[in-house]
Formats: structure tokens, sequence, C-alpha cells
């Protein structure tokens, strides 16, 4: 698609999401640790197990969906060439297409060795989540030239392993660009400008049903979370009705 068409990418946690986004054409599906977050209730992706990826991969995938179905090896899953095939083959045994880690270059190895096994990999560079508490927080990378030479290393070695695309989280915009028009694998943007080959959200956050934070770069066009308050608040009142008439009938 690159070149050719934007490519919208969402997360999907579970089997109804998957089958909506599904059911809206979205073409990549991740089921992306952030459910670490937003379904799990932890207050960042580091605590999230290879348990609880299989899990929502399974139900995501029980939607046998047309879109490409990826899936996040959470933090501490591939910290060497084996434990990454051995955990890359449980999210594919789950229902995954495709595997996603965070990284370029200091995983190189580990890709290669996916990739290998024949399991697509989608690579994700900038800011990487799980690396929240060694970097004090949640900022845009590429500002400096350090940062910008680095970011562009990561993104040639995952070309160079075999990536087939790659995410590009909280990547100066300019910088993003540019890698965007000097690989040949799609670049999907997430709080990274709008000139990358694609963009991906966490769906919850378009939806402005995630429950403790809502990133800057989204705005949500719509609050899901006031129609469904209304629905509690409609049915409560509907049965305090059937009560109440039935005490009068009394
Ligand atoms: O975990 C996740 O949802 C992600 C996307 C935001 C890219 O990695």
């Amino acid at each position: 698609m690159k070149g050719c068409k934007p490519i919208a990418a969402l997360t999907a946690y579970d089997y109804p999401m998957a089958r909506m986004l599904d059911e809206c054409g979205v073409p990549l599906l991740l089921v992306g640790d952030s459910l670490g977050m937003v379904v799990l209730g932890l207050p960042d992706t580091t605590g999230v197990k290879m348990a609880d990826m299989e899990h929502h991969t399974r139900a995501a995938a029980r939607a046998q969906p047309n879109a490409l179905l990826a899936a996040d090896l959470p933090k501490g899953s591939y910290g060497n060439v084996e434990t990454a095939v051995a955990n890359a083959r449980r999210l594919v045994d789950a229902g995954a297409e495709a595997v996603k880690a965070e990284g370029g270059l200091s995983i190189r190895p580990q890709i290669e060795a996916i990739v290998a096994e024949g399991i697509p990999f989608l690579g994700h560079i900038g800011m990487l989540p799980q690396n929240v508490h060694v970097e004090g927080g949640y900022r845009v990378k590429g500002k400096t030239d350090d940062e910008l030479e680095g970011i562009i290393r990561d993104a040639e070695a995952l070309v160079e392993a075999g990536a087939f695309s790659v995410v590009l989280e909280l990547v100066a915009p300019a910088v993003a660009a540019r890698i965007t028009r000097e690989i040949p694998i799609p670049t999907i943007g997430i709080g990274s400008g709008t000139d990358c080959d694609g963009q991906i959200l966490v769906t919850t956050d378009l939806w402005a049903t995630s429950p403790d934070y809502i990133p800057r770069h989204v705005q949500p066009n719509m609050q899901v979370p006031i129609e469904m308050r209304q629905a509690v608040g409609d049915w409560m009142k509907s049965f305090k009705t059937i009560e109440t008439q039935e005490l009068k009938r009394d």
C-alpha cells in the first residue's frame, strides 16, 4: 500500500472490537500491549505479560478478521534470540499473523531470527513505551542530532532485518517524513505528523473510552462514554419505574 493508499491501523483487544474494526475495513489490527493501560488498569505497558498478550490475541483472532492481525511482544519477552522466537511463536499459536517489538538496531538479531522463522515482523521505533521508566516519560524523539541519527539507524536496521513495516511513535514530524521518503517499507505514525504512509491509534483513545488519559495527538470526534453513561442511567431509571409500578400494584 506504500505510495498508493494511506494505511489505517487500530488496536483491537478482544473479539467484539476486532469484529467491529474489521467490518469498518481497517486493514491492520494490532493487539497492542497498550491493553495494559486501557483494559487491565496498569499504569503503563511495562507490567504486561506474555499470558496477557496470548489471552487477548486469542480473543481478537476469534473474529477471523480480513485485516492483518499483529500482536505485541511485551517487555522482557524478546531479550535474546531464543526467547524472542519462542514468544513470537506463542503469539502466532494464539492467532497473530505478525508480531511487533520495540527497538531497531539493538534487537536486530531477534528480528532476523523471527523473520527467518517465517513470522512477519512489524517494527516500532521512536518513543518506546516499554522504556518509559528509563526515558522518564513520553516525549517526542528526533529533535536533537543524536536522536535523529539514532532513529534513522534504527529504521535502516529494521529494513535490513526484514521488517515489513514500522510504527513511528512520537517522532518529530520532519524526521518521520524523511524516514517515510527514504525507506522502502511503510511507516505507520502515531503522534509523528501527517507525512507517514499510515496512522495508528489506540482505539479507545479515538472513542474517548480510555479510562485515565487521552494523549494530545488524538482528537476524539465523538464522546462514546456520554452515550454509555446515558444508556446505563436510562436502564437504571427504567427498572426503578418497574419497581415503583409493582409497589403501586401491591
Ligand atoms: O501498544 C500499542 O497499542 C502500540 C500502538 C500504540 C502502536 O504499540
